[in-house]
């Protein structure tokens, strides 16, 4: 069954700890943090002491972070001792890739690629051997709440193609704009997690939502 990240970006983050709580007992096995430099991407969002601070409190939940930073390989470390489970860089920062996801394993952590909308899906072919998940981001980053890009439903699809031909099974995961109508499309894309922002924290019942999602 499709997984949901719960990413935390829309939730009120005056009450952060409750708000993840809530995701949690709604059921949302992941939490995705959306890490913003102020370079990458306009915004400055959570660093690692946040991170950590919510990990003491979350035990049992995959840490998702998701590094939307214009060099990622300064703070691979950093968001790896904060308790990080996934830690995703973009193809577009300004990074080498390979020595990053090397770096991202040897700390313990499994290494996810981003790829924003403009940027084709063949960029990221070459690492399909070498990571453990794809990020493939259904709008571009920056901001919760924005309105799903369907041309996105390609890529996931390609990019599955792709993995099948080469034997190998990387998680792909779908970022942005996710909702009761375009989860059915990215799952039948093919994608494997949906991560899901505003949808969730704007529903009466986070609970219900999390499960037509998984439907
Ligand atoms: C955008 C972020 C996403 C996004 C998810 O830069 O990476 O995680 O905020 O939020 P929704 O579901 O509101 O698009
Ligand atoms: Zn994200």
């Amino acid at each position: 069954m499709v997984k949901i990240s719960a990413s935390v970006l829309n939730a009120d983050l005056s009450a952060l700890g409750e708000e993840v709580a809530r995701a949690k007992a709604a059921g949302a096995p992941w939490l995705h943090i959306d890490v913003m430099d102020g370079v990458f991407v306009p915004p400055m969002t959570i660093g690692d002491v946040v991170v950590s601070s919510l990990r003491e409190r979350n035990k049992d939940m995959v840490f998702d972070s998701h590094l939307m930073v214009e060099q990622p390989e300064r703070v691979i470390t950093t968001f790896a001792e904060a308790g990080s489970d996934y830690i995703s860089v973009h193809v577009e920062s300004n990074c080498d890739v390979s020595n990053t996801v090397r770096k991202i394993k040897e700390c313990g952590c499994r290494a996810g690629i981003a790829i924003n909308p403009p940027t084709l899906i063949e960029t990221v072919f070459d690492y399909l051997e070498i990571a453990d998940m794809f990020v493939v981001m259904s709008v571009n980053p920056g901001y919760g709440g924005q309105k799903f890009i369907p041309t996105s439903l390609d890529k996931i699809a390609r990019l599955r193609e792709e993995a099948n031909l080469r034997g190998v099974k990387p998680l792909i995961q779908v970022d942005g704009g996710i909702n009761a109508e375009t989860a059915p499309l990215a799952i039948k894309a093919g994608a494997d997690i949906l991560v899901v922002g505003s949808y969730l924290w704007n529903s009466p019942d986070m609970k219900s939502a999390i499960e037509l999602l998984q439907s």
